[in-house]
């Protein structure tokens, strides 16, 4: 029997879909589930398709039908299950045989994977797949982390699955090890910050404009047609003119407001930390969703402390608030990505992976969650630079910034005087106004440290005397 290219383990939505995608794209695929009725139904349910399908009832049998080095994509539960599953598929594999983890796993850990696995002659790659369900089936954008050679031989068939943006495959290889499993990471704190933005404008025309959902969904709607032109702008309008099946009331309206979270964005803002990267825009998206999840004592405190009066907008009428509004998103977009890049450009340097920056912002393009019009330009703008030092810096995005941070100025005043919660919102602006003033406040900082702990401090002219005459009671 021919052989397959490539063989996928786990046959749950995500895994089902990306095999029936690399089939219907040509390719012969062996599949293996850990339950052998799964792997039956799924062939029986293939169609046509099945005939691209070999479907194992063994490890022995699956590893067996697949051309070697054997490329295996495991996608199951991130976490201990994927070590399981990696310890029981060793024993049949042969020299640089490649098992491929295509879950959301922790970067950290598929360096470590990658690392146990450098004796043994075989090798791994920490592969981002993102574009949920839908993508899976008919085109995600692929994030690859692991050696070239073993890329080499995963190529062809990525990039015939991957999806696509005016032909060019959102797809590529972008360094070592834990490479695409970081950059993956980072597209989800942005895709946090990203939904969190959008939420907070929800916000602002229900609670602020007392605006209906569908109205909302008809704002979304108009802004999907402009410079906002993205997957998440438009799935906003269709979820916001979802009607309940079980009242008649708007989806959105008996859709209990408390979100959850797997782990990807605040990973980010931990690896932010950890290097030093003001990630400002997502960690206020990662602490939007904890405070979301405590609605109880959202409760009781509405209780105590009430809703501030309503304070209306002076000389600013609704089509120029929208407008307004569109733009604050835009401005604060900016930031979450500026910030999201820069983090990127910090672990390429720590991780020792050549980030390429044009090369991730293209294959987000399309197929993923933040994909949107938005990163073609970002495209460009790290084409022309891409050791720029922040994204707003660059001439098309600081020519944004300008044209837009005014907006997103008087959308936070208006939301801050009416007591409605713009977290990420607000963030973006105090991280565009600390990051473009010179002269900024850490003098007193400084001063402070070195009174109690006689830490020492600088001199703007270069003076070598680092403490100051503080007198009684410094350290
Ligand atoms: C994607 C998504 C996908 C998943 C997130 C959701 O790129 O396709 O990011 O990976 O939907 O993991 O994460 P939370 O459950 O943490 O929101």
């Amino acid at each position: 029997m021919q052989k397959a290219e490539i063989g996928l383990i786990g046959l749950g939505v995500m895994g089902s879909n990306l095999a029936l995608n690399i089939a219907e794209k040509g390719n012969r695929i062996a599949v293996f589930n850990r339950t052998p009725a799964r792997t039956q139904e799924f062939v029986a349910e293939a169609g046509a398709l099945a005939g691209n399908i070999i479907g194992c009832a063994t490890v022995e049998e699956f590893v067996e039908a697949i051309r070697p080095p054997r490329p295996i994509i495991i996608m199951i539960k991130a976490g201990d299950a994927v070590d399981q599953q990696m310890d029981l598929l060793k024993p049949y594999l042969s020299a640089n045989d490649i098992m491929i983890d295509a879950g959301n796993a922790n970067f950290r850990d598929t360096i470590r994977r990658f690392d146990a696995l450098k004796d043994s002659g075989l090798t791994f790659i920490g592969m981002g797949v993102s574009g949920g369900e839908e993508g899976a089936r008919h085109g995600p954008s692929i994030m690859v982390g692991g050696t070239e050679e073993s890329w080499k031989r995963v190529e062809p068939v990525l990039t015939s699955i991957s999806a696509k943006f005016n032909d060019d495959p959102c797809v590529a290889w972008l360094g070592n090890d834990g490479a695409g499993h970081f950059v993956k990471t980072i597209h989800n704190g942005i895709e946090y910050a990203d939904m969190q933005m959008i939420a907070e404008i929800y916000g602002i025309l229900r609670d602020g404009l007392g605006m209906s959902a569908s109205a909302i969904g008809d704002v979304f709607g108009q802004w999907n047609t402009g410079r906002l032109n993205s997957y998440l702008i438009e799935i906003s309008e269709k979820v916001l003119k979802a009607t309940d099946p079980v009242t008649g009331k708007p989806m959105v309206d008996v859709i209990l407001d408390s979100a959850g979270q797997k782990g990807t964005g605040k990973w980010s803002v931990i690896e932010a930390q950890n290097m030093g990267v003001a990630a400002t825009a997502i960690e206020a998206a990662v602490a939007g969703r904890v405070l979301s999840s405590q609605r109880q004592e959202r409760l009781a405190a509405e209780k105590i402390f009430g809703l501030p009066p309503k304070v209306e907008r002076k000389n600013h009428d609704g089509m120029a608030f929208l407008a307004d509004l569109e733009s604050a998103l835009l401005a604060a977009k900016i930031a979450a990505y500026a910030q999201g890049f820069a983090v990127m450009a910090a672990a390429s340097k720590d991780f020792g992976w050549s980030l390429p920056m044009p090369t991730i912002a293209r294959i987000w393009r399309a197929g993923c969650i933040i994909r949107s019009q938005f990163l073609d330009e970002i495209t460009s703008a790290f084409t022309k630079e891409p050791d720029v030092a922040n994204l707003i810096v660059t001439p098309a995005f600081s020519k944004m910034v300008k044209d837009t941070d005014g907006a997103l100025r008087r959308v936070v005043s208006y939301a801050a005087l009416n007591g409605l919660p713009v977290p990420a919102l607000s963030s973006a602006l105090s991280y565009f106004d600390s990051y473009r003033r010179g002269r900024g406040t850490a003098n007193l900082i400084q001063a402070q440290r070195d009174f109690f702990g006689a830490h020492g401090f600088e001199r703007l002219d270069g003076v070598d005397r680092p403490h100051g005459p503080w007198g009684s009671g410094a350290a």
